[in-house]
């Protein structure tokens, strides 16, 4: 059946008398046809020729009836808004019709006026539901959008007092961002990517947090720590992991590498005291990055040793205190050592 590009409502009736007479009613209500004299041609017809709105159909149909269309074509087509024209003896049917998704029907005989009422109504209708879905899908985005600005504001302040943290004491100036930095390298290595690189890359930037709540003066301590005071110190990880903990519940990542940047995988680090495979490997990352750069600067208890003699030690205690794969991946981030410890 020839289609036009404008062809607006599609009239599906095996009657060909009642399906031109219904097309020249809509027709001379404005709105451009096309016809259909089987459910299976009304299916191709949406199928294949652009957006069709609206469509009337009869019930009664032979080869696919009009119940069986109306399933299939709002199953292919949700935005579709369907019409049912209905013997006056089918009022059962008609009902089954709206629940299966149809907006409307039309009880034959077809009465011209009602034609054009249900048509303009059915046509309302759609519109309404299309500009809900709009509205919805938009509102979504903007929810979205407003929830991340948020959690990053929120970061960038937790981020803020990072810094401010460091510049308390010149020996860990940069030590965030540059742990950050080695890890997100080193993670890269391991084939990270996406979502989690990013979770790795504020678990860095973010794992020494809980500093804040360590007293300064065993902070900036010049000469080694008491039991006391190594175990004040040791609480640093988890108090990290409590302060992030409520803006942070949907990068949880973050909150183990946090948490876990001090566990090695013979079990002898802290907090938990957890093994290997109990560590998640991207708090091994930066366990073993952070270790790098607490060894490549100056401390307040001691000089900082070669970038060469870090690595080293890190090769040295691969398998009891640091994870060997990881040591491994690092080494391959930066073959030349030379270039590290990296600028601020
Ligand atoms: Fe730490």
């Amino acid at each position: 059946m020839p289609i036009d590009g404008t062809a607006r409502c599609l009239v599906v009736d095996d009657d060909a008398q009642v399906r031109h007479a219904l097309a020249k009613v809509i027709e001379g209500h404005g709105l451009a046809t096309v016809q259909a004299a089987s459910g299976r041609e009304a299916l191709e017809v949406l199928q294949h020729h652009g957006e069709i709105p609206l469509v009337i159909s009869d019930i009664n149909m032979p080869e696919m009836d009009g119940i069986a269309f109306l399933k299939e074509a709002l199953r292919r087509h949700s935005d579709l808004a369907v019409i049912m024209l209905t013997g006056v003896t089918e009022v059962t049917t008609a009902v089954e019709c709206l629940k299966l998704g149809a907006l409307d029907y039309i009880a034959k005989p077809v009465v011209i006026e009602e034609v054009r009422a249900r048509v303009d109504k059915a046509l309302e209708k759609r519109q309404l539901v299309l500009e809900n879905r709009f509205y919805q899908h938009n509102l979504e985005l903007r929810v979205r959008d407003l929830d991340r600005r948020n959690r990053q504001s929120l970061i960038n302040g937790v981020q803020t007092l990072v810094h401010a943290l460091e510049a308390k004491d010149a020996y860990t100036s940069g030590h965030s961002s540059r742990v950050s930095r080695y890890a997100v390298r080193t993670a890269v290595q391991l084939g990270y990517t996406g979502e989690m690189l990013e979770q790795i890359r504020l678990g860095g930037e973010l794992h020494d947090i809980g500093k804040i709540g360590t007293r300064e003066d065993i902070l900036n301590k010049p000469g080694p720590l008491t039991l006391d005071e190594f175990e004040h110190v040791k609480a640093h990880s988890a108090l990290g992991e409590r302060i992030l903990a409520p803006f942070l519940s949907e990068s949880p990542m973050v909150l183990r590498i946090v948490r876990s940047h001090h566990e090695r995988i013979d079990g002898a680090g802290f907090p938990d005291g957890i093994y290997a495979a109990d560590i998640p490997r991207e708090a091994r990352i930066v366990a073993v990055v952070d270790a790098f750069d607490a060894m490549t600067t100056n401390r307040a208890y001691r000089p900082s040793r070669t970038t060469v003699d870090a690595m080293e030690e890190l090769e040295r205690c691969a398998g009891t205190h640091f994870d060997s794969e990881v040591v491994d991946a690092f080494r391959r981030a930066f073959p030349d050592v030379s270039v590290l410890p990296l600028g601020t």
